[in-house]
């Protein structure tokens, strides 16, 4: 199994177009130790020829443009694209508006739970997407299936989707109710993904607002974890003065601290744990930061755009 990072930054990607914190200045500086990142992606396939697309981020036809493999090939016909299938992690801008790159009526499958496909339908502007070329298909939850191409040829991969805590997409967050944050809804999904056969699996988990024993459970013992790493504290952005919110607030666990994912997730040994996902406030994004210094020797390492793993 072949997985890419495609983007490895939260929503806004690194550096944020409005962002004048020091770490987007660096990026923006173009300094080796702060890489730039498009937002929140990765593209899985079985046979390294046809891909499965987990979140369709802004920053989509970037990311196929630095990722060959991605691309049509030389000898194939003249519209064609290695993408089969779409499968969508949760509604956030980060993760559906490269949907809207994908027009042009090129035949994909579109997987994502009943809730996000109701989000999707009742938004117009997805009808770019033409229903005679885009499959959408709900995906079921906890138990395995296996994402078909558009003519129906089936991916090598089976997947397991699941719900984690969190809350709603931002932009469907209703301000004269408080936000359920922490909910295990078809909101917030985490996907393990592997073979047609029993076998090595992973995890890609780009949101989650708190551990739970039934999610430590499953992870127990995975060759690989992709985990949200939004933020390094709760209050980061308050800290920074970019921001009023927390990363509860927002629906993500943070990296530090004796209640953050890094403590959380130590003991489950877990072969390879990537963080992923990572907003522009985030110190771990700084090659030569304490905090990133401090993940490395936790065993953890942090994505980055073209990151390639072999499973
Ligand atoms: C998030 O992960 O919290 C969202 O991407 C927020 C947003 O839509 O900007
Ligand atoms: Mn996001």
């Amino acid at each position: 199994m072949h997985i890419r990072v495609l983007g490895s930054a939260a929503g806004g990607g690194y550096p944020q177009w409005n962002c004048n914190h020091p770490n987007s200045r660096r990026a923006r500086a173009g300094e080796p130790a702060a890489t730039q990142r498009t937002q929140s992606s990765i593209a899985v396939s079985a046979d390294g020829v046809r891909w499965l697309l987990c979140n369709a981020s802004p920053d989509l036809r970037q990311q196929i443009n630095d990722n060959p493999v991605l691309q049509p090939v030389a000898a194939g016909p003249l519209r064609a694209s290695p993408l089969a299938a779409v499968l969508l992690t949760n509604a956030d801008v980060d993760h559906v508006t490269g949907l809207l790159t994908l027009r042009e009526s090129q035949a994909f499958t579109l997987y994502a739970t009943p809730r996000v496909l109701e989000v999707l339908a009742m938004n117009s502007i997805f009808n770019v997407l033409n229903p005679a070329f885009v499959a959408r298909r709900p995906m079921p939850l906890d138990s395995p299936w296996q994402p078909v191409a558009s003519d129906g040829a089936l991916l090598g991969l089976t997947i397991t989707a699941f719900a984690v805590p969190g809350k709603v997409a931002l932009w469907l967050e209703d301000a004269t109710r408080p936000v359920d944050i922490g909910a295990l809804t078809q909101d917030t999904i985490a996907l393990e993904i592997g073979g047609l056969e029993p076998g090595r699996r992973f995890f890609y988990i780009p949101a989650c607002a708190r551990m739970t024993p039934a999610l430590a459970a499953r992870l127990q013992g995975a060759a690989l974890v992709f985990f949200d790493g939004t933020l390094w504290v709760d209050d980061e952005m308050i800290q920074a003065g970019v921001g009023l919110k927390t990363g509860q607030r927002m629906g993500h666990l943070s990296v530090a601290g004796a209640g953050g994912s890094m403590a959380l997730l130590a003991d489950l040994a877990i072969q390879r744990k990537v963080f992923i996902h990572i907003n522009t406030t985030n110190p771990i994004l700084l090659d030569d930061s304490p905090e990133r210094a401090a993940v490395i020797s936790a065993g953890w390492e942090v994505a980055y755009d073209g990151m390639q793993l072999v499973l």
